[in-house]
């Protein structure tokens, strides 16, 4: 059987797309790359066959390998895009995270390369390819929403600010393009993908450069005090939020905050004419009976609908909620790297290609120029 060789880059978000990767029967983990090689020899002794890995420490030299068919590019922001130019002239298949790209300029070279070259090229986006986030899309292609007009998308954070990598505080950086981008996406995936006509936004640094509300990846529920010589550095939004305009007269309302007092949580809500939702726990909000389609649907997923709160005669309100839905998350990941694969061995189209990214890029520069500006900012240009 032909495996998809595939080298991992950067030991941070990399291992954990890696993992998903080896796990895949068709793709094998061949080489690892980052600046710290500690890093690479610890997490290749967690993957099958670490012997046969290799380790670079040169990206450049990583990409004129002929041995490898594919790299997944988990480095930090402003690394994505000059990574994966040179990862597609030399012919790769290119899995990039989130955030594609540190402006909107650099992310549309990449699309336009990618594009050019006929790569198979992918964003890793863990919360889109989340269970509750497919089956909602699924119910939403379905028709079941009827014309979804309205979403509220927020992730919040009360002390979650990385302590770990200056390219976070710093401009490139920030809540938005971490976390903002998550939500933001998974909603306008969810909408349908409309097209973005404009934003207004506000951002803000109220906890970072007090050297406040910063957490460290080792214990994500301590509270952490980070040194002066990083809070110092400070330069990006630690909150933002927005109301984005789509043609249609389609709207959604997205907010991402490293820290605050408020409880912590990620959410989206789905407004449509003939039901709405929220993302967790999964709940449909409609008049009953249950439809057909949400239960046939959920049996793909192995949920199982539950008429909740609420009264399940015709046309009364009735809360459905889903057992079993919400599953581990290791499989978001798998989800990701199975697709992939399958878009690099049997030719599936892509379903999140970069210009997907590209356009995310677009609404979340524009949210944080409109932060700046004070201005409502057009994205139909
Ligand atoms: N859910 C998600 O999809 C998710 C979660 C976390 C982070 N991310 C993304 O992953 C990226 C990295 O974040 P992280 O949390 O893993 O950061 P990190 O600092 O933990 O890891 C980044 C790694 O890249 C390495 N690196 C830096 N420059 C390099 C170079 N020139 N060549 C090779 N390796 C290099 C570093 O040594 C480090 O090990 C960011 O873009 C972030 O947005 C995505």
């Amino acid at each position: 059987m032909k495996k998809v060789r595939v080298a991992i880059v950067g030991m941070g978000i990399g291992r954990v797309n890696g993992r998903a990767l080896a796990s895949n029967p068709r793709a094998e983990v061949v080489a690892l790359c980052d600046l710290v090689e500690e890093s690479m020899t610890e997490f290749a002794a967690r993957l099958p066959q670490p012997d046969e890995i290799r380790l670079y420490t040169d990206f450049d030299e990583l990409c004129r390998s002929r041995e490898i068919d594919a790299i997944f590019i988990g480095a930090p922001n402003q690394l994505h895009v000059p990574m994966g130019l040179k990862a597609i002239a030399h012919d790769k298949h290119v899995l990039v995270t989130k955030p594609l790209a540190d402006s909107v300029e650099a992310a549309e070279r990449l699309v336009e390369a990618a594009e050019a070259a006929g790569v198979v090229n992918m964003m890793s986006l863990s919360t889109r390819y989340s269970a509750e986030v497919q089956y909602l899309g699924t119910l939403a292609r379905l028709g079941t929403f009827g014309e979804l007009y309205y979403a509220r998308a927020r992730s919040i954070r009360r002390n979650g600010i990385p302590d770990w990598n200056t390219g976070f505080i710093r401009k490139g950086g920030g809540a938005f393009r971490d976390m903002g981008v998550h939500v933001l996406d998974s909603a306008w995936w969810m909408l349908g993908m409309p097209r973005p006509l404009s934003v207004t936004g506000v951002a803000g640094a109220k906890f970072g450069p007090r050297g406040l509300g910063f957490f460290e990846r080792e214990a994500p529920e301590e509270v952490v005090s980070a040194p002066e010589s990083y809070y110092g550095q400070f330069a990006a939004d630690d909150y933002a939020g927005g109301f984005i305009r789509f043609e249609e007269g389609r709207a959604l309302q997205v907010e991402s905050f490293w820290a605050s007092h408020q409880p912590a949580g990620l959410q989206i809500e789905l407004f449509g004419e003939e039901a709405g939702a929220q993302l967790r726990p999964p709940t449909l909000y409609t008049n009953g009976p249950v439809p057909a389609a949400v239960a046939d649907a959920a049996k793909e997923f192995g949920a199982k609908p539950q008429a909740g709160r609420g009264l399940k005669d015709e046309g009364r309100p009735l809360d459905i909620t889903f057992d079993g839905l919400t599953r581990d998350r290791s499989k978001d990941w798998n989800a990701i790297a199975d697709h992939f694969i399958a878009c690099i061995l049997d030719g599936v189209p892509c379903d999140a290609p970069l210009r997907h990214g590209l356009i995310v890029q677009a609404m979340m520069e524009g949210l944080l120029r409109s932060a700046e500006t004070g201005e409502e900012v057009r994205l139909d240009g």
